[in-house]
């Protein structure tokens, strides 16, 4: 084979789009009942946007940004994420000037050169939303609410919310000295990959997968004991309005994200369903990003879900696996004339929202009957010479084999009864 998709893409194939096309308008519609509307942002950017939005001290912007020189000499980076790119618009087009609230999101490819595996892409597509200008802790819990809604829009069942308070700078600052603390004299016990996290962000070491890292941490001091007074009242109060929202939420005092934006509420949605890649979504607040990128201060929350993900989940049973939505009406025709007639009648269907497709291969009336049944067609429309002058046509339905001649609007009617 001398072509071969790049390690860590995917294509996706009929019939498998159609679940993407599912999950793609449940999206749009439960977006559109949160009142989110849908912004556009482009596939590359600065790659300062990114080291500047993410962390220098990531691994995302470490180890696994995809970034070039253009022409022009300058370093651009395709998008890893997407908050970064939101609120770089955001600021670039004074939308807080307009609106002191706003709401959008997003659905669509983001780049991260990880080593690829079940559930873990290098191109990947992410959904998401982003909400800008409120620190009410209602809209964290709306952000949860909806994040975990579309999951069961979709009927995904097998997940657990999973929330904590990764607090303000400063109440991390005074958990990272005592965090040190505890670390630096066991250094050399922590696997090489999770060493090297300790001078970058030994927060990040509640997060590894490692067993040797998970027990060495089994003592190690937690966030929540330097939790800010502020950060502590809003956390009560994300869980007093999940309650009120009877959403169901496990407390995970380890729960720290990949990304160095977030202050205050950081969420996960995890199924155990999906393996080692357990994460269908994930966010949080990121009320000092607006400010770091040069905008005014702007408290802010989002998510954004794995959409691959959710496909595994719905592929594995969970939820409704959409099959192509079936073919209306497959015409036969073999002559010359009634193939003209075949296509005059196929545009008329078409615009009747009537989906149809004919032969192109001049094939005998028996291959397009065949071929009308191996696109699993609800009816053939079968054309004959004598008929066309009478205008009207054999309408057989492939799912009783019954057969009426009829004319054009009769079709319809039985095709699309109002
Ligand atoms: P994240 O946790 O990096 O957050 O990614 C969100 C979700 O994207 C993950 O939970 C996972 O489902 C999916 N995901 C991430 N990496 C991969 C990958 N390599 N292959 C397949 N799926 C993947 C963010 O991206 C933040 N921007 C979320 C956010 C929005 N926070 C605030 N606003």
């Amino acid at each position: 084979m001398k072509y071969q998709k790049i390690k860590g893409t995917c294509d996706v194939l009929p019939p498998e789009s159609a679940s993407w096309q599912h999950l793609e308008s449940i999206v749009h519609e439960m977006m559109r009942r949160y009142n989110y509307q849908e912004i556009r942002v482009p596939i590359f950017e600065t790659t300062e946007l990114f080291t500047r939005g993410i962390g220098e001290g990531t691994d995302i912007v470490n180890k696994e940004m995809y970034s070039f020189h253009d022409m022009g000499g300058r370093s651009l980076t395709l998008r890893p994420e997407a908050t970064a790119s939101v609120v770089r618009s955001y600021i670039e087009e004074s939308v807080g000037k307009r609106s002191p609230i706003c709401k959008w999101y997003y659905i669509g490819p983001m780049f991260r050169q990880e080593k690829p595996q079940k559930g873990r892409y290098r191109q990947f597509q992410q959904f998401g939303a982003e909400a800008l200008g409120s620190n009410d802790p209602a809209i964290d819990a709306e952000m949860i609410a909806l994040s975990a809604g579309i999951l069961e829009q979709v009927g995904i069942k097998d997940f657990v919310i999973w929330i904590n308070s990764v607090g303000n700078p400063e109440s991390r600052a005074r958990h990272r000295e005592e965090l040190l603390r505890f670390v630096k004299p066991i250094v050399d016990k922590f696997p090489a990959v999770d060493r090297e996290k300790i001078d970058r962000n030994p927060l990040r070491l509640f997060d590894s997968k490692l067993d040797v890292t998970i027990d060495l941490m089994q003592d190690a001091p937690l966030l929540e004991k330097f939790l800010d007074i502020d950060s502590q009242n809003d956390f009560e109060r994300v869980q007093q309005a999940l309650n009120n929202l009877d959403i169901n939420y496990k407390i995970d005092p380890r729960l720290v994200r990949g990304l160095d934006y977030y202050t205050k509420t950081a969420f996960e949605i995890k199924s155990s369903a999906l393996g080692a890649q357990d994460a269908l979504s994930g966010g949080g607040r990121y009320d000092l990003l607006v400010e770091e990128l040069g905008g005014s201060p702007t408290p802010a929350i989002g998510f954004a879900s794995g959409m691959e993900r959710i496909i595994l989940m719905m592929e594995q049973g969970e939820g409704s696996l959409f099959r192509e939505t079936p073919l209306d009406l497959y015409i036969v025709a073999r002559e010359e004339n009634e193939r003209e007639e075949a296509t005059r009648l196929a545009s008329r269907f078409r615009q009747k929202q009537i989906s149809v497709d004919l032969d192109y291969l001049s094939r005998s009336q028996k291959a397009q009957m065949k071929e009308a049944a191996r696109q699993k067609a609800c009816f053939a429309l079968i054309l004959f010479s004598d008929d066309l002058k009478l205008k009207k046509y054999q309408l057989k339905d492939l799912s009783t084999s019954e057969q009426q001649s009829l004319s054009f609007d009769q079709i319809v009617r039985r095709i699309k009864p109002e």
